[in-house]
């Protein structure tokens, strides 16, 4: 039996390839640096979703429609954002999102597609006290995204985050997209399955607490006392670690470049790069068995931070990335792949009868 599903291969894809032993990671044929920083999202979307949709439009008409999308969301979830906003944002939003139809066309998908994008900056303003920004049709995606927080700086650094994040093999949520998919269930019911498998820590949950354990280090002022303690107590340290990875995880790096474009961060990066590599000797040294590197979650705590989203809703900002894969990956299951199914190994109990 094989607890964790290591190695076992569940699905082919034509969608991204997670090349752990060299540390890079391939998106529809293009390495991730020629994507991220040089392509939008809605074109990273557009080369995902092509294949699986009919009536693609091509890449300029697909981002327009992204936007009347965006505008479509908020309408149909104004009058629910007063009582989601109640929920932490994270559930607020998927809370919001399991009201839209749930077909499998592409309008499904462009809601789908839009609705993180539109839901999360107006449940992080109404909690605050603020009124909700509109979306604008005609804005890049990451841009409106920028506009509805009532920022106005960090939209080409958001852009290169949700390519960088947009696909990545079939990593727990994309799996649990995949299960949905293959019972030939609509796009909405396989994107809440996923936002699921994202919300805990071992998988898009961790970039909040790296923040939380950045702020504690700060305080206490002793990065590799605070590091070894946790060490100690058998904590998991945030940020470090991969399923996949045997080397550094690409992203960390293709987002640690886009921080570099934000003013006023460099206190901050100096600092966060002395407790990496204080934390990197520390497991090193402790489990010199296994690869322990940094994954991407460490730096897109750095940059969400910079780019004005409160560390609750950092799992969200993910979602709105990773929701593109997980809606190709919907689709391909749902085309080409069969109901997954895996067995289970049953140990106890056994009455007299059953024996
Ligand atoms: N801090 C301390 N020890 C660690 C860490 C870590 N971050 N990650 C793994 N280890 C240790 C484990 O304790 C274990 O030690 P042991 O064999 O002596 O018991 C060993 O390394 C292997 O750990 P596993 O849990 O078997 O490795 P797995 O492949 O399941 O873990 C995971 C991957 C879940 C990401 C893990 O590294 C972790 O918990 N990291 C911290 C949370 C995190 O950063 N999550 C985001 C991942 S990226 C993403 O999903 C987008």
């Amino acid at each position: 039996m094989n607890n964790g599903l290591e190695n076992v291969v569940a699905a082919e894809t034509i969608l991204s390839d997670v090349r752990g032993a060299e540390g890079q990671l391939i998106i529809r044929g293009h390495p991730l640096s020629e994507l991220a920083g040089h392509w939008t999202f809605e074109e990273t979307a557009h080369l995902l979703f092509t294949g699986f949709f009919a009536d693609l439009p091509d890449a300029a008409d697909f981002a327009a429609r992204l936007g009347a999308a965006r505008v479509d969301v908020f309408e149909r979830a104004r009058v629910l954002l007063g009582p989601m906003s109640k929920l932490p944002a994270y559930d607020g939003m998927r809370a919001a999102m399991a009201m839209l139809p749930d077909g499998t066309a592409l309008p499904d998908a462009l809601h789908l597609l839009a609705a993180p994008a539109v839901l999360l900056p107006a449940l992080i303003r109404l909690q605050a006290g603020e009124e909700p920004i509109e979306p604008s049709a005609g804005s890049g995606h990451a841009a409106d995204v920028i506009r509805m927080l009532g920022r106005t700086d960090g939209a080409e650094a958001l852009d290169t985050y949700l390519v960088t994040v947009s696909d990545h093999g079939l990593n727990a949520s994309t799996f649990a997209a995949r299960v949905v998919a293959s019972t030939q269930a609509g796009l909405t019911s396989s994107v809440l399955a996923a936002l699921g498998a994202l919300k805990g820590p071992l998988h898009g949950g961790a970039p909040g607490p790296v923040i939380d354990m950045l702020d504690a280090i700060a305080e206490e002022g002793d990065g590799a006392r605070w590091i070894e303690r946790a060490l100690d107590e058998g904590e998991r340290l945030m940020g470090f670690g991969h399923r996949i990875y045997r080397t550094r995880d690409p992203r960390a790096d293709a987002l640690k470049g886009a921080l570099r474009s934000f003013g006023g961060v460099d206190a901050r990066l100096r600092f966060a790069e002395g407790i990496e590599r204080v934390a990197l000797d520390a497991l090193h040294r402790r489990k010199p068995g296994r690869v322990l590197e940094t994954n991407v979650e460490f730096y897109t705590a750095l940059l969400l931070e910079a780019a004005g989203f409160p560390k609750h809703a950092f799992t969200g900002v993910f979602a709105m990335g990773r929701a593109a894969g997980w809606l190709a990956h919907a689709r391909e299951q749902a085309l080409t792949g069969r109901l997954i199914r895996p067995a289970s190994h049953y140990v106890e109990p056994l009455t007299k009868n059953a024996a």
